[in-house]
């Protein structure tokens, strides 16, 4: 950096906005355990839904956005949106100072790394944070209670209610 200013951009009286991005294919209790520590360090948290360009998708875009809103209804300073294109010109459209992930395991951090330090160059004022879910949750993916849901498994132990029903309908399809 250099020099103190994207500090100084920071402590300015505007609202600390975050920008929590995923593909969220379904939210899980350990997307929601980060939005819990976020909302702690953010005065305002957009849950962004988006696209990973290597992965296919069980639910549309729209069953994943209506998903997380009924799981974030009770979340007064989170609002959700999609993001068409690229995360960093989305974050930095609507002012946020950081994008918030989540790091599981050292297994994350290699894809992690890469994506922070390209989002950098493309918004160089934004942070990257990286936040710790509980331990509970190190081993949960979105990939693996559709695996368990898939089979029948129960999976309420490892999302919310409007998901477990929602995997429930998929599957009976
Ligand atoms: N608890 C439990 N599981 C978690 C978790 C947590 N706290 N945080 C992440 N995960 C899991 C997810 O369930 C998911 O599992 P899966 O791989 O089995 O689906 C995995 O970790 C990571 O998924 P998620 O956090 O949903 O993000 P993603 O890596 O799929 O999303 C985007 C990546 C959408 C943010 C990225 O592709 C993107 O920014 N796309 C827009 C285009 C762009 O800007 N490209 C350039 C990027 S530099």
């Amino acid at each position: 950096m250099g020099n103190l200013s994207g500090y100084g951009d920071m402590m300015n009286d505007r609202p600390r906005k975050a920008v929590y991005p995923g593909t969220f294919d379904p939210i899980t209790n350990g997307h929601l355990d980060l939005v819990d520590r976020a909302i702690s360090l953010f005065d305002e948290l957009i849950v962004a839904v988006g696209q990973n360009p290597g992965k296919t998708s069980l639910f549309a875009a729209e069953e994943r956005v209506k998903l997380v809103e009924e799981c974030l209804a009770d979340f007064p300073t989170v609002t959700i949106a999609t993001f068409p294109g690229l995360l960093a010109h989305f974050a930095d459209k609507n002012g946020a100072i950081a994008i918030v992930r989540g790091l599981r395991a050292v297994s994350d951090f290699e894809f992690e790394f890469q994506m922070a330090l390209m989002n950098r160059r493309l918004a160089p004022k934004i942070e990257t944070v990286y936040l710790m879910p509980n331990e509970r949750y190190t081993y949960l993916s979105s990939s693996l209670i559709k695996d368990v849901a898939r089979h029948g498994g129960d999976v309420s132990r490892f999302v919310p209610a409007p998901v477990v029903r929602a995997l429930k309908e998929k599957f009976a399809e």
